[in-house]
């Protein structure tokens, strides 16, 4: 039997169960959305494409894990003004960022145009969109560009934790699905750092998604604490013959 008392406990618990999945809820979701800023990128690009009736690009892992191996050469060259100061050697798409990223040499296409910026501070996507990357006429017409077919983005911090990052979108006009191909059925070599696009892994150190996954940490912590205070206690009284969360 439950008096006054009782019920009182009872909707606590409740609460703490709704409290509960609500957090791990949240945790999930947030680590879901904050997996991989790069792909959001290449939707932001697609979006902007169809609004002006141009076919949508392939998100290319092969391509986008050579942007990335490109502002990870460039990530020392980030001006006062925000551009790149950095030309990597032409050879070094073939010798060092393919390789480096398990892209197939035979498959590796046409490089149509690219695009790189930075910023002192991360900037979530469509902020880095308008703001870093597509900022002027030059860059939108390679946007728009009917020829390309393909794309991929690379984005990395230059310090732990700290800026500045780095963006890097390249476009390629090679035929969908058979130029970059990544060895191993698709999975290519796993990058330290960063992120691209492509594929579902979040970004690694060097991003600032590290503080999005200690965010979710503290939020499962107090989840797990919910928990324990939730059940423990409810089976040691139900030992001791009371019912405080029946
Ligand atoms: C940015 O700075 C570089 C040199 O640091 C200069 O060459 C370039 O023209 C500047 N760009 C703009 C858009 O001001
Ligand atoms: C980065 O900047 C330095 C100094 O301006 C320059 O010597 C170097 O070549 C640049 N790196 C690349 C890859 O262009
Ligand atoms: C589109 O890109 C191609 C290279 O792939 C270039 O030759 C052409 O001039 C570009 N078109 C426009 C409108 O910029
Ligand atoms: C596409 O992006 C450019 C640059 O940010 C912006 O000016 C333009 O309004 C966008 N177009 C659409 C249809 O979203
Ligand atoms: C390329 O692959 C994507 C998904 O991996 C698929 O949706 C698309 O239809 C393919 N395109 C071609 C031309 O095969």
């Amino acid at each position: 039997m439950l008096g006054v008392g009782g019920m009182m406990v009872k909707k606590l618990c409740c609460f703490k169960w709704v409290a509960l999945c609500s957090l791990l809820l949240a945790a999930v979701v947030s680590s879901k959305h904050h997996g991989n800023p790069a792909n959001d990128l290449v939707d932001i690009i697609n979006k902007n494409r169809t609004a002006q009736k141009l076919p949508q690009l392939n998100n290319s892992p092969g391509l986008g894990c050579i942007a990335l191996q490109y502002v990870e050469e460039c990530k020392g060259n980030c001006t006062s003004n925000n551009t790149v100061n950095c030309q990597p050697p032409e050879d070094d798409f073939t010798e060092v960022f393919a390789p480096n990223c398990g892209v197939e040499l035979p498959t590796f296409g046409t490089i149509s145009g690219y695009i790189v910026g930075c910023q002192h501070k991360y900037l979530e996507p469509s902020e880095a969109f308008s703001h870093v990357l597509v900022h002027n006429q030059k860059s939108h017409s390679l946007v728009t560009n009917r020829t390309h077919t393909e794309v991929g983005v690379g984005i990395i911090g230059s310090h732990k934790h700290k800026g500045p990052y780095f963006w890097c979108v390249l476009f390629s006009n090679s035929q969908k699905n058979t130029t970059f191909v990544l060895e191993d059925l698709g999975v290519g070599i796993k990058q330290k750092k960063g992120c691209y696009s492509g594929t579902s892994i979040p970004c690694s150190r060097g991003h600032k998604n590290t503080g999005v996954f200690f965010n979710n940490i503290w939020t499962i912590v107090f989840a797990i604490y919910l928990l324990i205070t939730t059940i423990v206690p409810q089976s040691i009284l139900k030992h001791m013959n009371t019912l405080p969360c029946s």
